[in-house]
């Protein structure tokens, strides 16, 4: 079974706080383990855009189960695609939120690989999306490094 990278977009359910975030990262973090998933969750605005990437299988139930969570709505997935290696394979799950500190080195990203700075992601392409969550992966190693 190939090993998939998976994009989605969703909105949060009204209310959702920074506690709340950090329960999904404790949880997701906890259990991707077990199922030898890795990936991003950035969450900005209200919006998050996450990318899952592991067995096909793996991905594919656990993204089921997200979608039916109550805590966000309107998940659009953006992309599948194979993959050889993983593009975020030390991070169980690593969690951006787009408000802390930063921000602006964040938006330049976006900027660049968008052509707007305000994270949008129900309207990100598949390229777009990708591309823009390699390179904020790329920043978020920079900033942990300094
Ligand atoms: C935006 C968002 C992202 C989530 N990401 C993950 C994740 O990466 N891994 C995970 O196990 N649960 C994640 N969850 C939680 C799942 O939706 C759900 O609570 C979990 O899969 C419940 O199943 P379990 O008890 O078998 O783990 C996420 C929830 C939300 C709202």
């Amino acid at each position: 079974m190939p090993n998939i990278r998976l994009i989605y977009s969703s909105t949060a359910a009204g209310g959702m706080s920074y506690g709340t975030l950090v329960e999904i990262m404790d949880h997701a973090q906890a259990r991707n383990v077990e199922r030898d998933i890795t990936g991003i969750l950035c969450y900005g605005s209200g919006e998050f855009l996450q990318a899952l990437e592991g067995e096909r299988r793996s991905v594919n139930a656990l993204y089921h189960a997200i979608a039916r969570d109550p805590r966000h709505l309107d998940c659009q997935l953006i992309s599948v695609a194979e993959i050889d290696a993983r593009a975020f394979p030390e991070w169980t799950m690593k969690v951006v939120n787009w408000e802390d500190g930063d921000t602006a080195k964040r938006r330049a990203v976006l900027q660049s690989d968008t052509g707007s700075d305000v994270f949008a992601p129900q309207s990100m392409s598949a390229v777009q999306s990708t591309t823009f969550l390699l390179h904020l992966a790329e920043l978020e190693r920079e900033l942990a490094a300094d």
